[in-house]
């Protein structure tokens, strides 16, 4: 490994957290690039649960330089709340965590204005979309005005003019304290990240949500307001794309989404209770349970071209152990076409039927299986079939929670 990105590619829950947390042993830096607290990145160490939001999960390895990149946004408090809950629980938080100066903070209009108009998508309510849109707007407020108190007042009261409901001086005092709390987290990641890729460091790039999340090429409008694409680590690190090497896509052995929006395979009533039970199918940030389905080849498909996927990594096969038969969705039909790509038109995707060809489950506990030739045939079959529709090879398969239920191919 060298400069490698590590991208959700689904809707997001893909089980990043674990896959980074495994890849994490052979980097020297692991960088977040977009979205923020939205994110829920769940690792298991022995009988420890670690939730984190902002952090990359790299934290939980000594030894490891932690980074957030300019592409996240940042709610001070989340983010101090998580450093307090890591210190608490022995993790070393200080001296190794990076924060880019450039990176946007959330403020509290941004949460107030999301849960007031994010329902229709069914967001977080973490304030991600409304930061994003004063960022765009460029009217954002970033770190490094958070530690300027000169700026953060002016831009403070610039965006608060008109407002009766946010009281400026509150916010100010509230958030310059923050400032001085983080003030000495801030670097300019960008000529770190350059500075160690020239020095041949081992960097991981952590993706938040999934590419069908991505504002450009996820199911819009029904997607977050960052790149969650491998081009999003780009931008949102300010690293350069000859400097990457891989390309590494996270899918889970079928398909979940949290929020609204169009969901092609998603199951009946019987199934969905069953694969949420058994894969704890519950969101990571805001406990909502997860719309569960049968795995999308034509979404998956679509994930492999845009991030252009060395490999992808399969999670939570083990889910899928007491599944008498099992379905790939390879196309959908809508009016008298088949699509085998993914369409732009949400109508689409709401409307269409998809189509379906079934494989026969292999019935077999995998929780204890170390290695792939291990595996039930026909769970080999099924995973064979999915590199074959996606074209691209498997590097990496999951068969439960825990660091160890993890083998490489
Ligand atoms: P937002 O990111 O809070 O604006 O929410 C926009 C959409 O993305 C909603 O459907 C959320 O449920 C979804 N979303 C945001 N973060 C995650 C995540 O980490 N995993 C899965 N879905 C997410």
């Amino acid at each position: 490994m060298s400069c490698t990105i590590v991208v959700g590619a689904q809707w997001g829950d893909e089980g990043k957290g674990k896959i980074i947390d495994i890849l994490a042993r052979d980097a020297d830096i692991i960088v977040r690039y977009q979205g923020g607290n939205n994110a829920g990145h769940t690792v298991v160490v022995g009988e420890d649960h670690f939730v984190l939001h902002l952090i990359p999960s790299g934290i939980l390895h000594k030894g490891k330089t932690c980074i957030i990149g300019n592409g996240v946004v940042i709610d001070p408090e989340a983010l101090l709340n998580e450093m307090n809950m890591l210190r608490k629980r022995g993790v070393k938080v200080d001296g190794n965590i990076l924060i880019s100066e450039s990176a946007h903070v959330i403020l509290p209009y941004h949460k107030v204005i999301d849960k007031r108009r994010g329902a229709k998508i069914g967001t977080t309510g973490r304030g991600i979309g409304p930061c994003y849109v004063d960022k765009m707007a460029r009217c954002g407020i970033r770190m490094a005005d958070l530690v300027n108190k000169d700026a953060l007042k002016k831009k403070l009261r610039a965006n608060l003019e008109d407002s009766k409901e946010f009281d400026f001086r509150k916010i100010y005092n509230v958030y310059s304290i923050y400032g001085r709390r983080i003030k000495k987290y801030l670097a300019n990641v960008s000529v770190v990240l350059n500075k160690a890729i020239a020095k041949k460091k081992r960097i991981l790039f952590e993706g938040a949500q999934g590419t069908l999340l991505d504002i450009d090429h996820g199911t819009y409008p029904y997607v977050t307001s960052s790149s969650a694409t491998a081009g999003g680590a780009l931008t949102g690190t300010g690293v350069g794309p000859t400097k990457i090497d891989k390309v590494i896509g996270v899918v889970k052995a079928y398909t979940t989404r949290v929020g609204e929006g169009p969901f092609p395979t998603q199951f009946e009533t019987t199934l969905l209770d069953k694969i949420r039970r058994k894969g704890k199918e519950f969101g990571a940030t805001t406990g909502r349970p997860r719309r569960c389905g049968w795995f999308d080849a034509v979404i998956a498909k679509h994930a492999c071209m845009v991030n252009g996927l060395s490999e992808i990594a399969v999670t939570k096969l083990d889910v899928l152990d007491e599944m008498e038969k099992i379905k790939i969705c390879t196309g959908y039909k809508y009016k008298s076409k088949t699509y085998r790509d993914f369409p732009a038109d949400i109508d689409i995707l709401d409307k269409c039927t998809p189509v379906y060809e079934e494989h026969d489950g292999w019935m077999e506990n995998t929780n204890s299986v170390k290695k792939y030739k291990a595996l039930p045939k026909n769970a080999r079959l099924y995973l064979e079939r999915l590199s074959e529709l996606l074209d691209v090879k498997i590097g990496m398969v999951s068969v439960g929670e825990k660091r160890k239920q993890a083998f490489r191919i």
